[in-house]
């Protein structure tokens, strides 16, 4: 059994509170390990070795932090299988898809460490023979990320990576479901010889005195959150008192929308994973398919197939493809909406039911659902979802579609399936979107900067993008009389 520390200014410490709590398996509600729970006055103190390892951190040349995020990308490549059974121990999906987070989660670093290379200035003429302007791109200084618990690496490293390779600081709070891989995650970022106080973590279960401690520092620069809106709201009303920066990646209500001309055997392979993928808990999840209504029928048996074979259960035993869902308020929440789809109407084609896999798996479990003709007024149309739960709904044109798919306050990924170039390119660039998925259910990747539209968040992580969200720009002027 696992048991860690807050990790502070390099070295592994008890809480000041004194006190630790447990952390539990989702499959079976066994405890799998146990984490220190810090609270504002630990945030202090990380803050202050953040603040204290920043003047040196940020001097040091890009090619010397390139390299240490080089070690740390070897470092979790070296500890992957170690890495992903933690994460399915305590996160609960299945092995192979713990082991695909870890090698996402690890390219951050790479992707990054190469990037810290790049972070190029630039000059402007200016008006006059005798000045020159010089634009400078600085780190931000000391920055805090708050991580959700469905992806326990990748949305740790994700922020950690710009972060690090910008020459910034940062104060990590981790889901109190999932403290125990953010926490392996420092340990190896210790052993790669990261400097003290340049990574911090602050576990703990008091996320609101936590989160308004790291808001009320004005030491703190920037705060990078994934969460659901709602609390994305709550943290922008409150970072305003210190005018911090933000990056927010907020939910999602992703379409999936299936023309008439689509290979309908390929297209369910990509709906379905990119639904059933962590068991729908995935803001970028497919929250709802919009199918011609020509080939409705047969795409919807072809899906409730795939939906059926999926097998459930422990994410540890062999050929699990879905886990648990993380609690019983998951639990109730899927279990709402399809009620509410059912009594309006919605037909269910496989699954509808919670799920006891075998007498030891006592967790959250949900069968795999495909509900067929829901309609926009039906909640599973409104709302995240985030379980297993694939609602179909028939459109007649192109232009339908469209308003379906943009009629919602979220944008964060929408899909679409068709073999007809011009249209792949006319609804690509009409969906209200951060994220496009054309023909590919699994757009998430270490080069691509991922970010939502409207209430789905601010700023962009990966890729060339993600590291300006660490970065100040500076102009010089310089008069040369
Ligand atoms: C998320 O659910 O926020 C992350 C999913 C991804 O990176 O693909």
């Amino acid at each position: 059994m696992k048991r860690y520390g807050l990790f502070i200014g390099g070295e592994w410490l008890e809480a000041s509170s004194g006190t630790t709590f447990d952390v539990l398996n989702p499959a079976d509600r066994t405890v799998v390990g146990q984490a220190a729970a810090g609270n504002a006055a630990d945030v202090n103190k990380a803050v202050d070795a953040a603040a204290r390892a920043f003047p040196d951190w940020s001097k040091r040349t890009a090619r010397e932090r390139s390299g240490l995020l080089a070690k740390i990308y070897d470092g979790m490549m070296k500890r992957k299988e170690e890495i992903a059974r933690l994460m399915t121990l305590e996160q609960g999906k299945p092995l192979g898809e713990a082991r695909g987070e870890v090698q996402y989660a690890a390219d951050f670093f790479q992707w990054y460490g190469e990037e810290a290379k790049r972070i190029y200035g630039e000059t402007i003429p200016a008006n006059s023979p005798d000045k020159r302007i010089w634009v400078l791109r600085q780190p931000v200084g000391v920055t805090a990320a708050i991580t959700p618990w469905n992806f326990p690496a990748a949305m740790i490293t994700r922020k950690v990576a710009p972060a690090l390779a910008a020459g910034c600081t940062m104060v990590a709070k981790p889901a109190e479901q999932t403290p125990l891989t953010a926490a392996l995650l420092a340990e190896i970022m210790q052993e790669a010889g990261l400097p003290p106080g340049v990574f911090n973590l602050v576990t703990g279960t008091q996320a609101e005195e936590i989160g308004d401690a790291l808001l009320a520092d004005s030491r703190v620069r920037k705060l990078t959150f994934t969460g659901s809106t709602e609390v994305g709201k709550t943290l922008m009303r409150k970072a305003a008192d210190t005018v911090k920066r933000l990056s927010l990646e907020l939910g999602g209500q992703a379409p999936y929308l299936v023309f008439a001309d689509a290979d309908l055997e390929q297209a369910a392979i990509e709906v379905t994973a990119s639904k059933f993928r962590n068991a729908g808990q995935t803001c970028v999840c497919t929250n709802r398919v919009y199918v011609h209504h020509s080939i409705k029928e047969e795409f919807a048996a072809i899906l409730a197939r795939y939906a059926q074979e999926l097998k459930v259960g422990n994410g540890l035993h062999e050929g699990v493809q879905i886990g648990p869902l993380i609690d019983e308020q998951a639990l109730d929440k899927v279990e709402s909406h399809v009620r509410d789809a059912v009594d309006q109407g919605a037909r269910v084609l496989t699954g509808g039911r919670k799920l006891r896999p075998s007498e030891q798996e006592t967790g959250c479990f949900y069968e795999p659902t495909v509900l067929l003709d829901t309609t926009e007024k039906m909640r599973v149309e409104q709302e995240e979802t985030f379980g297993p739960v694939l609602p179909i709904h028939a459109f007649e044109t192109e232009e339908e579609a469209l308003a379906l798919a943009n009629n919602t306050p979220y944008g964060l990924a929408a899909y679409l399936y068709t073999r007809d170039l011009s249209r792949a390119v006319r609804v690509s660039e009409r969906l209200e979107y951060g994220i496009v998925g054309v023909n590919d259910g699994m757009p998430s990747t270490a080069q691509a900067p991922f970010g939502g539209m409207k209430q789905s968040g601010l700023g962009r992580e990966g890729g060339r993008q993600g590291i300006d969200e660490y970065l100040e720009v500076k102009y010089v002027s310089v008069g040369l009389k």
